[in-house]
Protein backbone atom coordinates (compact mmCIF):
# COMPACT_ATOMS: atom_id res chain seq x y z
CA UNK A 1 0.00 0.00 0.00
CA UNK A 2 1.35 3.42 -0.72
CA UNK A 3 1.96 5.67 2.49
CA UNK A 4 0.00 8.37 3.05
CA UNK A 5 0.48 11.77 4.61
CA UNK A 6 -1.96 14.48 6.35
CA UNK A 7 0.35 17.24 6.58
CA UNK A 8 -2.61 19.71 4.74
CA UNK A 9 -6.09 20.01 4.64
CA UNK A 10 -5.80 19.56 0.96
CA UNK A 11 -4.61 15.89 1.88
CA UNK A 12 -7.77 14.73 2.79
CA UNK A 13 -9.62 16.37 -0.44
CA UNK A 14 -11.04 13.10 -1.82
CA UNK A 15 -12.42 11.51 1.32
CA UNK A 16 -13.50 14.22 4.13
CA UNK A 17 -16.67 13.45 4.29
CA UNK A 18 -15.77 9.81 4.64
CA UNK A 19 -13.50 10.78 7.27
CA UNK A 20 -16.12 13.08 9.25
CA UNK A 21 -18.51 9.96 8.97
CA UNK A 22 -15.76 6.95 10.36
CA UNK A 23 -15.26 9.55 13.04
CA UNK A 24 -18.56 10.19 13.82
CA UNK A 25 -19.42 6.21 14.25
CA UNK A 26 -15.71 5.81 16.16
CA UNK A 27 -17.83 8.63 18.57
CA UNK A 28 -20.61 6.20 18.77
CA UNK A 29 -18.22 3.00 19.97
CA UNK A 30 -17.26 5.20 23.29
CA UNK A 31 -13.44 3.96 23.21
CA UNK A 32 -14.85 0.56 22.19
CA UNK A 33 -13.23 -0.32 18.95
CA UNK A 34 -11.68 -4.14 19.49
CA UNK A 35 -7.46 -2.35 19.03
CA UNK A 36 -7.60 -2.59 15.40
CA UNK A 37 -4.06 -0.87 15.64
CA UNK A 38 -2.58 -3.62 18.23
CA UNK A 39 1.18 -3.76 17.52
CA UNK A 40 1.41 -0.21 16.38
CA UNK A 41 3.39 2.57 17.48
CA UNK A 42 2.56 6.24 16.78
CA UNK A 43 5.90 8.64 17.29
CA UNK A 44 4.39 12.08 18.02
CA UNK A 45 7.26 14.88 17.57
CA UNK A 46 6.34 18.34 19.42
CA UNK A 47 8.05 21.55 18.93
CA UNK A 48 5.69 23.47 20.30
CA UNK A 49 3.33 23.26 23.73
CA UNK A 50 -0.06 21.38 23.41
CA UNK A 51 -2.77 20.50 25.37
CA UNK A 52 -5.41 18.68 23.47
CA UNK A 53 -3.02 17.48 20.36
CA UNK A 54 -0.78 15.59 22.41
CA UNK A 55 -4.04 13.48 24.90
CA UNK A 56 -6.44 13.31 21.96
CA UNK A 57 -3.60 11.73 20.03
CA UNK A 58 -1.92 9.62 23.12
CA UNK A 59 -5.90 8.20 24.25
CA UNK A 60 -6.61 7.55 20.75
CA UNK A 61 -3.97 5.36 20.17
CA UNK A 62 -4.17 3.64 23.39
CA UNK A 63 -8.32 3.37 22.91
CA UNK A 64 -7.61 1.63 19.34
CA UNK A 65 -4.92 -0.58 20.77
CA UNK A 66 -1.88 1.37 19.68
CA UNK A 67 0.99 3.04 21.45
CA UNK A 68 1.53 6.07 21.68
CA UNK A 69 5.31 7.57 21.88
CA UNK A 70 5.55 11.20 23.29
CA UNK A 71 9.17 13.04 21.93
CA UNK A 72 10.13 16.52 22.65
CA UNK A 73 12.23 17.73 19.86
CA UNK A 74 13.90 19.24 22.20
CA UNK A 75 15.40 16.31 23.74
CA UNK A 76 16.13 14.88 19.98
CA UNK A 77 19.26 14.89 17.76
CA UNK A 78 16.91 16.93 16.06
CA UNK A 79 17.47 20.29 17.76
CA UNK A 80 21.41 19.66 17.84
CA UNK A 81 22.06 19.09 14.69
CA UNK A 82 20.84 15.67 12.77
CA UNK A 83 18.91 16.71 9.74
CA UNK A 84 15.10 15.92 9.42
CA UNK A 85 15.82 13.58 6.92
CA UNK A 86 17.77 11.55 8.95
CA UNK A 87 15.43 11.86 11.57
CA UNK A 88 12.83 10.70 9.45
CA UNK A 89 14.22 7.60 8.04
CA UNK A 90 15.63 6.64 11.38
CA UNK A 91 12.22 7.07 12.73
CA UNK A 92 10.51 4.96 9.98
CA UNK A 93 12.40 1.50 10.79
CA UNK A 94 10.74 1.76 14.39
CA UNK A 95 7.01 3.45 14.54
CA UNK A 96 4.80 2.85 12.22
CA UNK A 97 3.17 7.19 12.07
CA UNK A 98 5.10 10.07 12.87
CA UNK A 99 2.70 12.99 14.23
CA UNK A 100 4.41 16.59 14.10
CA UNK A 101 4.04 19.52 15.34
CA UNK A 102 6.10 21.90 13.93
CA UNK A 103 7.48 25.37 13.53
CA UNK A 104 8.10 25.62 9.67
CA UNK A 105 5.61 23.76 7.34
CA UNK A 106 9.17 23.38 5.65
CA UNK A 107 10.73 20.96 7.91
CA UNK A 108 7.07 19.57 8.23
CA UNK A 109 7.12 18.73 4.35
CA UNK A 110 10.71 17.87 4.27
CA UNK A 111 10.14 15.07 7.07
CA UNK A 112 6.75 13.89 4.97
CA UNK A 113 8.90 13.29 2.30
CA UNK A 114 11.87 11.60 3.97
CA UNK A 115 9.38 9.16 5.91
CA UNK A 116 8.38 6.01 4.56
CA UNK A 117 5.57 6.01 6.94
CA UNK A 118 2.39 8.00 7.36
CA UNK A 119 2.95 11.63 8.93
CA UNK A 120 -0.04 13.39 10.40
CA UNK A 121 0.39 17.43 10.77
CA UNK A 122 -0.43 18.35 14.53
CA UNK A 123 -0.05 22.07 13.38
CA UNK A 124 2.56 23.86 12.04
CA UNK A 125 3.00 27.93 10.72
CA UNK A 126 0.59 27.08 7.83
CA UNK A 127 -1.98 24.63 8.62
CA UNK A 128 -4.04 22.57 11.60
CA UNK A 129 -5.51 20.07 9.39
CA UNK A 130 -6.44 17.78 12.28
CA UNK A 131 -8.64 20.85 14.02
CA UNK A 132 -10.29 21.45 10.93
CA UNK A 133 -11.50 17.97 10.11
CA UNK A 134 -12.90 18.34 14.07
CA UNK A 135 -14.44 21.61 12.99
CA UNK A 136 -16.17 19.62 10.38
CA UNK A 137 -17.44 16.90 12.57
CA UNK A 138 -18.37 19.35 15.44
CA UNK A 139 -20.06 21.64 12.30
CA UNK A 140 -22.38 17.74 11.27
CA UNK A 141 -22.84 17.29 14.55
CA UNK A 142 -24.34 20.74 15.74
CA UNK A 143 -26.20 21.90 12.77
CA UNK A 144 -27.01 18.86 10.93
CA UNK A 145 -25.45 19.14 7.03
CA UNK A 146 -22.66 21.35 5.45
CA UNK A 147 -24.42 22.83 2.22
CA UNK A 148 -25.42 26.54 2.40
CA UNK A 149 -24.41 27.13 5.95
CA UNK A 150 -22.01 30.27 6.63
CA UNK A 151 -19.06 30.47 8.92
CA UNK A 152 -17.52 33.91 9.61
CA UNK A 153 -13.76 33.21 10.75
CA UNK A 154 -12.71 36.71 12.82
CA UNK A 155 -9.08 37.63 13.77
CA UNK A 156 -5.74 36.30 12.59
CA UNK A 157 -5.56 34.91 9.18
CA UNK A 158 -3.42 32.10 10.78
CA UNK A 159 -2.93 28.41 10.37
CA UNK A 160 -6.29 27.15 11.47
CA UNK A 161 -8.06 29.83 9.65
CA UNK A 162 -5.74 28.38 6.40
CA UNK A 163 -7.04 25.04 7.09
CA UNK A 164 -10.50 25.64 7.37
CA UNK A 165 -10.60 27.50 4.31
CA UNK A 166 -9.79 24.46 2.94
CA UNK A 167 -12.05 22.51 4.85
CA UNK A 168 -14.76 25.03 4.14
CA UNK A 169 -14.75 24.84 0.51
CA UNK A 170 -14.06 20.87 0.28
CA UNK A 171 -17.42 20.55 2.50
CA UNK A 172 -19.45 23.08 0.26
CA UNK A 173 -19.60 25.35 3.69
CA UNK A 174 -19.69 29.43 3.20
CA UNK A 175 -16.53 30.97 4.29
CA UNK A 176 -15.81 34.36 4.72
CA UNK A 177 -12.34 35.44 6.15
CA UNK A 178 -13.07 38.58 8.08
CA UNK A 179 -9.65 39.51 8.96
CA UNK A 180 -7.99 42.72 9.21
CA UNK A 181 -5.99 43.66 5.67
CA UNK A 182 -2.70 42.92 7.55
CA UNK A 183 -3.13 39.89 8.97
CA UNK A 184 -5.22 37.93 5.93
CA UNK A 185 -5.03 34.37 5.23
CA UNK A 186 -2.31 32.89 2.88
CA UNK A 187 -3.23 34.28 -0.55
CA UNK A 188 -2.39 31.32 -2.09
CA UNK A 189 -4.51 28.91 -0.19
CA UNK A 190 -7.22 31.50 -0.10
CA UNK A 191 -7.13 31.36 -4.32
CA UNK A 192 -7.11 27.24 -3.92
CA UNK A 193 -9.39 27.19 -1.61
CA UNK A 194 -11.66 29.57 -3.83
CA UNK A 195 -11.21 27.33 -6.82
CA UNK A 196 -12.33 24.03 -4.92
CA UNK A 197 -15.33 25.56 -3.56
CA UNK A 198 -16.32 27.14 -7.20
CA UNK A 199 -16.81 23.11 -8.17
CA UNK A 200 -19.37 22.56 -5.39
CA UNK A 201 -20.82 25.63 -5.58
CA UNK A 202 -20.19 27.36 -2.29
CA UNK A 203 -18.04 30.57 -1.41
CA UNK A 204 -14.65 31.36 0.07
CA UNK A 205 -14.46 35.14 0.29
CA UNK A 206 -12.93 38.12 2.31
CA UNK A 207 -14.01 40.97 4.59
CA UNK A 208 -12.55 43.50 6.72
CA UNK A 209 -15.84 44.36 8.52
CA UNK A 210 -17.14 41.90 11.11
CA UNK A 211 -20.36 43.92 11.15
CA UNK A 212 -21.04 43.08 7.89
CA UNK A 213 -19.91 39.73 7.31
CA UNK A 214 -21.33 38.33 10.40
CA UNK A 215 -25.11 39.10 9.15
CA UNK A 216 -26.98 36.00 9.54
CA UNK A 217 -23.92 33.70 10.37
CA UNK A 218 -24.50 29.82 11.11
CA UNK A 219 -21.01 29.76 12.52
CA UNK A 220 -18.73 32.38 14.52
CA UNK A 221 -15.22 31.14 14.69
CA UNK A 222 -12.25 32.64 15.74
CA UNK A 223 -8.66 32.05 17.56
CA UNK A 224 -5.81 33.55 19.77
CA UNK A 225 -5.00 37.02 17.83
CA UNK A 226 -0.71 35.80 18.44
CA UNK A 227 0.18 32.21 17.95
CA UNK A 228 2.73 30.29 18.86
CA UNK A 229 6.00 31.35 17.25
CA UNK A 230 4.54 34.89 16.28
CA UNK A 231 7.07 37.54 17.68
CA UNK A 232 3.58 40.38 17.69
CA UNK A 233 3.48 42.30 21.13
CA UNK A 234 0.45 41.44 22.97
CA UNK A 235 -0.20 45.42 22.63
CA UNK A 236 -0.22 45.76 18.94
CA UNK A 237 -2.32 42.73 18.56
CA UNK A 238 -4.75 43.95 20.54
CA UNK A 239 -4.93 47.13 18.31
CA UNK A 240 -4.47 45.41 14.97
CA UNK A 241 -7.80 42.62 16.40
CA UNK A 242 -10.01 44.33 18.62
CA UNK A 243 -12.42 45.11 16.12
CA UNK A 244 -12.86 40.93 15.25
CA UNK A 245 -13.36 40.24 19.08
CA UNK A 246 -16.63 37.81 19.04
CA UNK A 247 -18.86 39.90 21.74
CA UNK A 248 -22.58 39.70 21.78
CA UNK A 249 -23.19 42.33 19.75
CA UNK A 250 -21.86 40.33 16.89
CA UNK A 251 -23.47 37.70 17.76
CA UNK A 252 -26.82 39.29 17.51
CA UNK A 253 -26.71 39.85 14.02
CA UNK A 254 -25.80 36.41 13.34
CA UNK A 255 -28.71 33.72 13.05
CA UNK A 256 -30.54 32.98 16.09
CA UNK A 257 -29.22 29.47 16.53
CA UNK A 258 -26.09 30.23 15.81
CA UNK A 259 -22.72 28.79 16.56
CA UNK A 260 -19.68 29.75 18.25
CA UNK A 261 -15.99 27.92 17.51
CA UNK A 262 -12.84 28.28 18.97
CA UNK A 263 -9.89 25.62 18.54
CA UNK A 264 -8.46 26.71 22.21
CA UNK A 265 -6.74 27.58 23.99
CA UNK A 266 -8.54 30.80 24.21
CA UNK A 267 -7.92 34.04 25.86
CA UNK A 268 -10.94 35.55 27.08
CA UNK A 269 -11.79 38.98 26.65
CA UNK A 270 -8.93 39.45 23.80
CA UNK A 271 -10.48 37.53 20.60
CA UNK A 272 -14.00 36.14 22.30
CA UNK A 273 -15.61 37.49 25.89
CA UNK A 274 -16.38 35.11 28.62
CA UNK A 275 -20.05 35.65 28.37
CA UNK A 276 -20.20 34.59 24.64
CA UNK A 277 -17.48 31.41 25.29
CA UNK A 278 -19.73 30.54 28.43
CA UNK A 279 -22.96 31.21 26.49
CA UNK A 280 -25.69 28.62 25.27
CA UNK A 281 -24.19 29.29 21.63
CA UNK A 282 -20.79 27.94 22.49
CA UNK A 283 -19.81 24.54 21.25
CA UNK A 284 -16.26 25.13 22.38
CA UNK A 285 -15.71 22.00 24.52
CA UNK A 286 -17.33 19.95 21.92
CA UNK A 287 -14.79 21.21 19.61
CA UNK A 288 -12.11 20.19 21.65
CA UNK A 289 -13.12 16.31 22.45
CA UNK A 290 -13.92 15.93 18.68
CA UNK A 291 -10.09 16.10 18.21
CA UNK A 292 -10.18 12.20 20.40
CA UNK A 293 -12.60 11.36 17.37
CA UNK A 294 -11.76 13.10 14.36
CA UNK A 295 -7.82 11.76 14.90
CA UNK A 296 -8.89 8.37 14.92
CA UNK A 297 -10.22 8.28 12.31
CA UNK A 298 -7.16 9.84 10.65
CA UNK A 299 -5.25 7.03 12.37
CA UNK A 300 -7.33 3.94 11.61
CA UNK A 301 -7.18 4.86 7.71
CA UNK A 302 -3.53 5.61 7.34
CA UNK A 303 -2.11 2.62 9.92
CA UNK A 304 -4.41 0.27 9.81
N1 LIG B 1 -6.31 23.31 19.44
C1 LIG B 1 -5.09 22.77 19.71
O1 LIG B 1 -4.39 22.25 18.82
O2 LIG B 1 -4.73 22.83 21.02
P1 LIG B 1 -3.32 22.44 21.65
O3 LIG B 1 -2.33 23.49 21.26
O4 LIG B 1 -3.56 22.39 23.12
O5 LIG B 1 -2.89 21.10 21.11
N1 LIG C 1 -3.10 29.50 15.88
C1 LIG C 1 -2.71 28.87 17.13
C2 LIG C 1 -3.40 27.56 17.27
C3 LIG C 1 -3.09 26.83 18.56
C4 LIG C 1 -3.80 25.53 18.65
C5 LIG C 1 -1.20 28.70 17.16
O1 LIG C 1 -0.61 28.34 16.14
O2 LIG C 1 -0.62 28.96 18.21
Amino acid sequence: MVKRNIISVLDMKDDMPQLVELAEKLKKERGNHGEPLRGKTLAMIFEKPSTRTKISFDVAMSELGGHPLYLSARDMQLDHGETVEDTARVMSRFVHGIMYRAFDYKMMDRLGDSATVPVISGLDNLEHPCQALADMLTIKEHLGSFKGKKLVYLGDGNNVCNSLLYACAIMGVDMIACCPAVRMPNAEIMLGAARIADQNGSKILASHEPLEACVDADILYTDTWVSMGDSTSEEVAVKIFKKYQINQELLDIAKPDCIVMHCLPCHRGQEITDDVIEGPHSVVFDEAENRLHAQKAILLTLLK
